[in-house]
């Protein structure tokens, strides 16, 4: 069993069998410079309760450089006999540094509480990149809107008509769960920036280490409470799964709607020919590939949670083997995310949108009702009442098949004495979007207001 980690107990190495089942290089190596990273502050962690002298710690140190080079241009790579990336690192320092001094270094660490660790700098690196996709997609989204300042288009509920809205509103109501996310990011990095590094196996060490100094050193906060949480917790990991799960989610009821509006029976844009898709066959095609990869990948977003889930539940404290599977589930995730953030970005962001073709149909299918409504509101009616009337001039414009807009003086006398000519004056969609002055709505300079808290927001998160 050379150069593992373990073995002096056995009197037999590892079936091969065991090995191709437990080897985890093929995934952990992504974390094997965070694991240099671990060790050099666990070298200085190590000189400074007086385990190194200082030429050892020199050596260490330059030994460990030297390494992170190689993992760097390519030229160190994991061995198929290796067990994981610490093992893999150890045997490679020995290799440089020699056996007396790079067998010093695992002291009063454990690869339980380094990998608690080394999961967490993954992630916290990650998310910072996330964030500035995020970021970026938010800017895309308030530049269509702010391109767009007076398009209206119909707004739905159960994806039937229901009242106009400016579409600047509308862009902007897909901004928002992006800014949520991103103060998710925010608040969980609270949680996450926390060093299990010092926990050892599970009980805490006996050498007198100090774990914040490997904390700080690690650009974390502080280390661990709790030698058994810091080593058996995975919470950390798991939220991060989620808030990927939700972006993922957040990206694709957009995406949804990105693909009605291209169809030919909406209209309401064209995509950019840089971020749309032909078809083997059919020549005339052009398809929404990345809203619909969006919306794909979000069921894979939401598999790796709840696969990371179910592999938490029900384990004991303190580190069992299971734990090693909730890697390859968050890397994905940030894979993931890493390549459609961008492309969904870039799609917003060449979006053209038809305002012509969006106006014609905002009026349509009755979408003004609530306005009569609302009108006669302010005319002392009650709502009740008024409800009724505007349903009722609905079904006399329905059976005439026309608009409401169209309803002749003599059709709204019928209907009701209250509906005095002088109701077309909310009888437009400019005069619908601009009547909805209450807080958080479509008129004009809501939007605006509201723009500048979602801009403030997003650039604090
Ligand atoms: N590869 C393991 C993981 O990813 C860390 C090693 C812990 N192994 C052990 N036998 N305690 O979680």
């Amino acid at each position: 069993n050379e150069g593992a980690l373990w073995g002096a107990r056995f009197a037999t190495g590892p079936s091969p069998e065991l090995q191709a089942l437990s080897r985890s290089t093929h995934f952990d190596w992504q974390l094997a410079l965070y694991d240099i990273a671990g060790s050099h502050a666990h070298a200085k962690a190590l000189a400074a309760a007086g385990y190194l002298e200082a030429d050892e710690e020199r050596r260490m140190h330059e030994g460990l450089d030297a390494l992170a080079a190689g993992i760097r241009d390519g030229s160190l790579q994991p061995r198929p006999g290796d067990e994981d990336v610490h093992g893999a690192l150890e045997s490679a320092l020995i290799e440089v540094v020699g056996a007396e001094l790079g067998g010093r270094l695992r002291a009063g660490r454990s690869r339980n509480d380094q990998i608690a660790t080394l999961v967490r700098m993954y992630l916290l690196d990650h998310a910072r990149v996330i964030a500035r996709d995020l970021l970026a997609l938010i800017d895309a989204l308030v530049a269509q809107a702010d391109a767009h300042p007076a398009v209206i288009l119909p707004g739905r509920t159960h994806l039937q008509h229901a009242q106009p809205v400016l579409l600047a509103h509308h862009l902007q109501a897909h901004a928002w769960p992006l800014v949520r996310d991103l103060e998710r990011l925010r608040d969980w990095r609270v949680r996450a920036a926390v060093s299990p590094y010092g926990g050892g196996a599970l009980a805490g060490s006996t050498l007198g280490l100090d774990p914040q100094l490997v904390a700080t050193e690690l650009g974390l906060d502080r280390p661990s409470e709790n030698s058994l949480d810091g080593t058996a917790a995975r919470d950390v990991v798991a939220e991060f799964a989620f808030i990927a799960a939700q972006i993922g989610i957040d990206l694709s009821r957009f995406a949804e709607e990105i693909i009605l509006w291209n169809t030919r029976e909406f209209g309401f844009v064209t995509l950019d020919d840089g971020y749309s898709t032909g078809s083997s066959i059919m020549p005339q095609k052009k398809n929404p590939d990345i809203a619909e990869l969006a919306r794909g990948k979000a069921g894979r977003l939401v598999g790796n949670l709840s696969g990371l889930l179910t592999t938490l539940k029900g384990l004991p404290i303190a580190y069992n083997r299971d734990l090693q599977e909730d890697k390859e589930p968050v890397f994905d995730s940030v894979a993931t995310l890493e390549v459609v953030l961008p492309a969904f970005t870039g799609m917003v962001a060449t979006l053209s949108f038809h305002a012509d073709r969006m106006a014609e149909l905002a009026p349509q299918g009755f979408s003004l009702a609530t306005d009569v409504a609302e009108w006669l509101v302010k005319r002392r009616v009650p709502f009740r009442e008024a409800h009724e009337i505007s349903g009722a001039l609905v079904r006399a414009c329905e059976q005439r098949g026309i608009g409401l807009e169209d309803a002749s003086d003599e059709v709204l006398a019928e209907v009701s004495s209250h509906l005095t000519p002088d109701v077309r004056e909310v009888l437009s969609i400019e005069g619908s979007v601009a009547s909805r002055t209450g807080a958080g709505g479509t008129a004009p300079a809501r939007v605006a207001e509201q723009r500048v808290e979602l801009v403030e927001r997003a650039q604090a998160a």
